[in-house]
């Protein structure tokens, strides 16, 4: 891909549209995204740890627990230098990768929003949260 050819925003799916190939998203590799098609848009993004284990991936709701910033300062940009911790581009919260849980910074404890993903003939689905459907 030429410098030309990239595109910093999150891709645009309509609801119900695969979002990506699992192959797309290399383990310690970060994606976000934007679902239209529901009652509010959703900024929502992907992350593969950096040990993943055959299809394993995380989806959260791109919106901190802190105070409902999106996380990202570069667009896709999720994760630590070591790829191994979600962070907060804002005030610095550091979220687990497996659970979306605060352990440092502004929020201790508290968590982002989950996605039900689910990988059927290599490609990724969501299923979005009720509350923007
Ligand atoms: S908005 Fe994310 S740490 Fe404050």
């Amino acid at each position: 891909m030429s410098l030309s050819e990239f595109d910093p925003r999150p891709a645009t799916i309509p609801v119900g549209e695969p979002l990506c190939a699992l192959a797309e998203l290399a383990p310690g590799h970060s994606k976000g995204f934007r679902v239209e098609g529901t009652e509010t848009p959703v900024l929502i993004f992907l992350i593969r740890p950096i040990d993943a284990q055959n299809g394993e991936i995380y989806g959260y709701v791109n919106q901190c627990a802190h105070r409902s910033m999106p996380l990202d300062w570069v667009e896709g940009e999720f994760l630590d230098t070591e790829g191994k911790t979600i962070v907060c581009a804002t005030h610095g919260a550091v979220f687990r990768i497996e659970d979306g849980i605060c352990i440092d910074g502004p929020c201790p404890g508290k968590g982002l929003q989950a996605l039900s993903l689910e990988v059927r003939d290599g490609q990724v689905y969501v299923s979005v949260p009720p509350r923007y459907r």
